[in-house]
């Protein structure tokens, strides 16, 4: 079996920050996004795995390379432009051949790992299996309606959704996905719609069969998914518990519960309320620090609060009075206070933001 990875897309509703990263290099608990889909893949025993890339992007290629530190053989397939799903398969034919595969979009999340999907799809020799979760907004999603335990249609992001069921971003085929993809036509946003595919399959008759997720699953389109992502996946860390690096957070601080830090972080008169991850090179100081943060390397939180965040390298605060919550910080952003006005600080701020206040 081989697997498919998405990489590419327009990124719109993350920006700014997408103006300058690639959403899949986006850290949860200070990995890129993409590198827990990788290591899913590995863990199933997928090996050959392409990535889907937009036709100018170098930033996933200069990171995960041919995949060999993740023990898998990695190909970049270039599209020239966002044209849909199922335009993603459909030029990812010769790369495919006549293997099975996995489809899994990189943007999303979810615990546990793809293993009971794809035993499932072998077992029931589907030509295509659907990995369905419960949600209370069906209408932002590929939709199945299910009879007697079966799938009698699908639709893309219907206004009367007939269950209440979303198609995940992970999906598994055999070699007649292609013959869908090569058939159908745009649909009115112009793109070649994985959900008219497989329509299409269930027309021809084809064999289409779905598990559900039951634990947590995210499709991370937004800044708040993001959030929530990392929260998930911080409360589900390993604690690696690192003397080389203990020494080097003095005493003089109250922590609670998880937390992983890296080497030569310095965490001085603090509070951190785990799950917490701290990258290398951090310095805390006089401040309070979680629950569910992610600080990235080179970061600096000094006389400030933070909770429920995502922060990537080299962005400092100093001083801040009142909690940053909820926000997804860039690289290299400064945020200082001068007064205090306010009482909580929600934020989404690109790379090299300066932000003063007061
Ligand atoms: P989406 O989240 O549906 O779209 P997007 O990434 O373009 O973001 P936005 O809606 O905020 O503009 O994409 C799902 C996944 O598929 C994601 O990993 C990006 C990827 N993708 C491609 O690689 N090529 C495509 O043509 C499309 C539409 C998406």
């Amino acid at each position: 079996m081989k697997g498919l990875l998405t990489a590419g897309g327009h990124g719109t509703r993350l920006r700014p920050i997408t103006h300058t990263k690639n959403k899949h290099l986006i850290p949860i608990a200070n990995q890129p996004m993409l590198s827990y889909a990788i290591d899913y893949m590995r863990k199933a025993q997928i090996i050959d795995i392409g990535i889907i890339i937009n036709e100018n992007d170098k930033e996933i290629e200069n990171i995960f390379g041919n995949g060999k530190q993740y023990g898998v053989n990695l190909t970049y397939i270039h599209q020239n432009s966002p044209l849909g799903l199922a335009h993603v398969i459909k030029i990812s034919e010769d790369f495919i051949g006549k293997d099975k595969f996995l489809f899994y979009l990189g943007d999303n999340i979810l615990v546990g790992g793809v293993n009971r999907f794809i035993d499932e799809f072998n077992k029931l020799k589907s030509n295509c299996h659907l990995v369905l979760s419960k949600v209370n907004d069906p209408e932002r999603f590929g939709v199945p309606e299910i009879k007697n335990n079966k799938i009698i249609s699908i639709s893309e992001k219907p206004k009367n959704p007939k269950s209440d069921y979303a198609i995940t971003g992970i999906y598994l085929y055999d070699s007649s996905i292609f013959e869908a993809v090569n058939n159908i036509k745009p649909s009115e946003r112009g793109e070649l719609e994985i959900s008219d595919a497989h329509q299409y399959l269930l027309e021809k008759n084809k064999k289409i069969t779905f598990s559900e997720i039951t634990g947590w699953w995210k499709d991370t389109g937004k800044p708040s998914d993001l959030i929530e992502a990392n929260k998930l996946v911080l409360k589900n860390m390993v604690k690696k518990k690192n003397f080389d690096y203990y020494d080097k957070v003095e005493f003089n601080n109250k922590i609670n519960g998880k937390i992983i830090y890296g080497k030569d972080s310095i965490i001085k008169k603090s509070i951190i309320n785990g799950p917490v991850i701290i990258g290398n090179n951090v310095v805390i100081e006089n401040s309070t620090v979680g629950p569910n943060v992610s600080l990235s390397n080179n970061c600096k939180v000094i006389n400030s609060r933070i909770e429920d965040s995502i922060v990537m390298s080299g962005t400092s605060f100093l001083n801040i009075k009142k909690t940053i919550k909820n926000s997804l910080l860039g690289n290299n952003i400064q945020i200082n206070q001068k007064n205090e006005f306010f009482n909580e600080i929600n934020l989404i701020i690109g790379d090299q933001g300066k932000i003063e206040i007061g």
